[in-house]
């Protein structure tokens, strides 16, 4: 009997040709699986985004055993920085016209409390949710211009997680008078077995509201999960996570390729899936944000996701046409 569903291959008819794209935290795992489907499916142009670009795994042996290898750039991104330290638009993006698709992969789980150093806003937060929130920000006004110049859709996916069925903000709620941002990034509401899924629950939120505000005949925004994969997410956790999440993984996790499927299933699929998180291929609806208090922490996280998109790139809001 299977523990998770099996997740069907991707239709042999899926092409990305003449079409350019961008993965984060493409150097391994679901990333540069994600990457390796798109270039089996003839995308004309990739960035691959990676903390070390440098580092032996770029480019990757299997992009360059490949004769049918697209040109691929590789652009070095770090999501611990401050978000004012990121230039409003990425060098090796300023080369490309068009961009059709961006794939925000990159991610991490831990369980210390840990600052980062130029933002000492708190690591997970800040990597997992509001690097990828302002990158969004960012790439937006060149995925509408594209949309517009080869009028197709462009897809922005950002790589969320189901832990958010379980988070801390139900017990916990972040009072009416205080900031979400403030909130997290106080020690004292630090829960560290849900702060992963308290990340992925601030950019099912992001996402959510960026439905609304962009036009999805321009540009589809989602979230996917892709499942439990077999990839090294788990490297910052604790011993005894690990020890847990190694066999399980490698008994019922999927393989990369697998997994990032879902990936390439989100940044092709419909309207239907605009502001929505996906779990592997199906979109699920999640409650908390149907109640009040989940509604009233989405409006804060969102304006507060503005400013600081603001502070870190004066103007990109409004370049971005995000305003309220
Ligand atoms: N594996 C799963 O079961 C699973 C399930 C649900 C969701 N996800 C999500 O899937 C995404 C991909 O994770 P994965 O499973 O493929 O794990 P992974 O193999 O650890 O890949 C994570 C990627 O993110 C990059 N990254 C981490 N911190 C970064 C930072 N501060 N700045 C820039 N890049 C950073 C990593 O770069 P380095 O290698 O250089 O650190 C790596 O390329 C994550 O968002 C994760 O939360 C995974």
């Amino acid at each position: 009997m299977a523990i998770i569903p099996v997740v069907p291959p991707l239709p042999d008819s899926l092409s990305f040709a003449g079409k350019s794209a961008v993965v984060t935290g493409a150097n391994g795992g679901l990333g540069l699986a994600a990457a390796l489907h798109l270039v089996q499916r003839n995308i004309a142009t990739i960035i691959l985004a990676a903390k070390r670009p440098e580092t032996p795994y770029s480019p990757t042996p299997s992009f360059k055993s490949s004769p049918t290898s697209p040109p691929s750039s590789f652009m070095s991104l770090t999501l611990h920085a401050h978000p004012r330290s990121h230039p409003s638009r990425p060098k090796v993006l300023a080369e490309i016209p068009t961009l059709n698709i961006v794939i925000l992969n990159a991610g991490m789980g831990s369980m210390d409390w840990k600052l980062t150093p130029e933002a000492e806003t708190e690591e997970v937060f800040q990597v997992n949710f509001l690097s990828n929130a302002i990158l969004s920000v960012r790439l937006l006004p060149l995925l509408r211009s594209s949309a517009e110049s080869s009028c197709e859709t462009s897809h922005l996916s950002i790589v969320g997680s189901r832990a958010i069925v379980v988070h801390s903000f139900t017990k916990q709620p972040v009072p009416d008078t205080s900031s979400v941002f403030a909130f997290v990034n106080d020690r004292a509401h630090f829960r560290a077995l849900m702060r992963y899924s308290d990340s992925k629950l601030l950019v099912s939120m992001w996402v959510h509201e960026l439905g609304k505000h962009v036009d999805p005949s321009l540009v589809i925004v989602n979230n996917v999960c892709p499942g439990m994969v077999k990839t090294n997410i788990d490297v910052n956790q604790p011993w005894w996570v690990r020890r847990i999440m190694g066999p399980l993984r490698w008994l019922a996790g999927r393989s990369t390729e697998v997994g990032a499927r879902t990936l390439i299933n989100a940044i092709s699929a419909g309207k239907e899936t605009h502001g929505e998180m996906l779990f592997d291929f199906t979109v699920w609806r999640n409650k908390f944000l149907e109640k009040e208090q989940g509604q009233k922490m989405e409006k804060k996280v969102w304006k507060e996701t503005l400013a600081a998109a603001e502070t870190s790139a004066p103007g990109s809001v409004e370049e971005a046409k995000l305003r309220d």
